[in-house]
């Protein structure tokens, strides 16, 4: 299991496996065209929008705008990692995947003896708990079943200094401290890390035990112990109970975020198994990104009290960024002295489901709490309230959601929406006029707008054999605009292999900034598709793009140099390039 797979590997295993087959084994398909569909297994449809494409070996829905390689297919259908997927396509194949060993090897053992150390820690725990009356006993007057305790394999650690290190069969010291299991003291003396504790393991995607959190059964201090960071647990990522709940329900429609492990384990032995728990911080980017990957509705669930509604804006402000079309998010305030764990109790599940169905829009949240002290019928409270609602809105992606803030907002302060989100973004002034003037933008379903350089990319790893149509010299390849490099590294890549199709050239970008941006661009749908004389019709698109893309460019050049005339004389090549551009128009 230890090396590191070579890349070339990857890419060879892409070109010899056909998407067909593998998306086909798993959700049959029809062949509609040069493509082949089904409804999509990643969301609920009743009429296909889920397209595979031969010639791309390329999947994407139109529907919700999932797409990727056979390797991200079977990621995301399997429920896998990248490596297990890679392994699932290379025996469907009938191939060995080959590892490369050196420095990278030596790490991912290091990595491998923590998740073994973990491993048996989580098994002696859960081994123990069985012979622990006072924690049996605890967990059952908290109402806990012993099939919720199995599922969450919750375990007992007893009192005492060197059980682990004694008993657990869990590695060596130094894989213990490494793994956050056992800590050192100052007179350099180890002791087991967890003592007479309820364990909680927590789990990462894979269902692998990364971390503890342990409990007192009485008022003890503190109440909760949780591992430190180490190499294989990074707090402001994990979500406990993610893992369970994903093995629950293959799609759950939303999820809960609650802030105790107990809130979630009481939610699920009532049969609300779809709650998950930060790990004693608040909720960050990071978490809503893993959370928006599983469903497109997050519940937040606080307290009704002043620092339940501040934790909750503080959610709310990660929540933002990652609010594209089709996501949702919203908060519920408990009544004030209770958490889901009370409530659940008390209420039952249909109730506090009712609660969560009617929970607060984030929207409405996000107005409310903004309004809140501000007087909005004197010009300065309207006022303010733009100017604090500017910043939010400005970590928002484009979308009907930032658009739907804006017209709510606008209602608020008497303003048309127009003129609000030119106040907010504060390009009323000539900045960005010329950009604008260019005639209404298409947007995708995902919310992103296009603009020549992302029509270009788009095309371009749609129909690698554009690239020859790129010259070398295009303005566009050498300029500093954003997605340059992109353009030019992607044209590189197909130049060194001229048969390379979408999938694979993806695939080089896994994991790199660029590989969610790419996979927009390469399910975006270009009308060109559609039209008769593909080829034609496509060429024609990519040559225009191409002109209006160094038309940008110049214009910007253009820009740069006249500012830099005002301030300083400009060299005679910089005059002889100015002099060019200005008569080019
Ligand atoms: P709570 O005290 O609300 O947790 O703290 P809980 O799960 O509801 O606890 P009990 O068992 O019902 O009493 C919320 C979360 O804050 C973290 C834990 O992650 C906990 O689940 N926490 C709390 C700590 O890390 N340490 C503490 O001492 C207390
Ligand atoms: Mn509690």
């Amino acid at each position: 299991m230890a090396g590191r797979i070579p890349q070339s590997f990857i890419d060879d295993l892409l070109a010899r496996v056909d998407i067909v087959d593998v998306v086909d084994a798993r959700v049959p398909l029809k062949k509609q065209g040069s493509n082949h569909v089904a409804c999509c297994p990643f969301h609920e449809e009743k009429t296909p929008s889920f397209t595979v494409s031969p010639t791309k070996q390329f999947y994407y829905c139109f529907g919700c705008g999932a797409g990727g390689s056979a390797l991200g297919f079977v990621m995301e259908y399997d429920r896998v990692e990248f490596v297990e997927a890679v392994e699932t396509l290379a025996s469907e194949l009938g191939i060995e995947v080959p590892r490369s060993g050196g420095g990278r090897a030596g790490e991912d053992e290091g990595l491998e003896r923590l998740y073994a150390a973990l491993a048996a820690a989580d098994r002696f725990y859960q081994g123990q708990l069985r012979q622990a009356n006072e924690a049996i006993e605890y967990l059952r007057q908290r109402g806990i079943s012993g099939a919720t305790a199995k599922r969450f394999g919750l375990g007992y650690a007893p009192p005492g200094w060197s059980h682990l290190i004694d008993e657990a069969n869990a590695g060596s010291l130094d894989d213990l401290l490494r793994a956050g299991l056992v800590n050192r003291n100052d007179a350099n003396r180890t002791y087991d890390r967890f003592r007479g504790r309820v364990m909680y393991p927590i789990r990462d995607r894979r269902g692998r035990t990364i971390a503890f959190g342990g409990r007192v059964l009485d008022d003890g201090t503190p109440k909760y112990l949780n591992s430190p960071e180490t190499p294989v647990f990074h707090k402001g990522r994990e979500l406990y109970g993610l893992y369970e709940a994903r093995r629950a329900r293959r799609d759950p429609e939303r999820l809960v975020v609650v802030e105790g492990y107990m809130d979630v384990i009481v939610l699920a032995e009532h049969g609300i198994d779809y709650a998950v728990a930060t790990l004693g911080t608040s909720t960050g980017q990071a978490h809503a990104e893993r959370l928006f990957s599983v469903t497109r509705e997050i519940v937040f669930c606080f307290d009704g009290d002043e620092a339940g509604r501040q934790a909750a804006w503080r959610a709310m402000t990660h929540t933002l960024p990652v609010l594209t079309d089709g996501r949702e998010a919203r908060f519920l305030f408990l009544p004030e002295g209770e958490d889901p764990d009370s409530m659940v109790r008390a209420e039952g599940r249909a109730a506090f489901e009712d609660r969560l169905a009617q929970a607060k829009p984030l929207a409405d949240f996000l107005i409310e709490r903004l309004r809140a002290g501000i007087d909005t019928t004197s010009v300065g409270g309207r006022a303010q309230l733009a100017s604090e609602a500017a910043p939010l809105l400005k970590t928002m992606p484009a979308g009907v959601y930032h658009d739907l803030l804006i017209d709510r907002l606008a209602a608020q302060v008497g303003l048309s929406p127009e003129r609000l989100r030119a106040d907010m973004t504060g390009d009323a002034g000539s900045k960005r006029a010329p950009e604008r003037s260019e005639g209404p933008r298409r947007r995708a379903a995902s919310g992103i707008r296009m603009t020549p350089m992302r029509t270009a990319i788009g095309l371009l790893i749609q129909n690698p054999r554009l690239a020859e149509r790129l010259p070398d010299d295009h303005p566009a390849l050498a300029a500093d605009q954003p997605g340059s490099r992109l353009l030019a590294d992607l044209r590189e890549r197909i130049r060194a292999t001229p048969d390379v199709t979408t999938a694979r050239l993806i695939e080089a970008y896994r994991d790199t900034s660029e590989q969610k941006h790419l996979e927009r661009l390469a399910s975006w749908p270009f009308a060109t598709d559609a039209e008769s004389d593909r080829d034609q019709a496509l060429a024609r698109e990519f040559d225009d793009t191409l002109e209006r893309l160094g038309e940008q460019v110049r214009r910007a050049r253009r820009g740069a140099l006249l500012e830099a005339a005002r301030e300083r004389t400009l060299s005679a090549d910089e005059k002889r390039e100015l002099q060019t551009l200005m008569s080019a128009r």
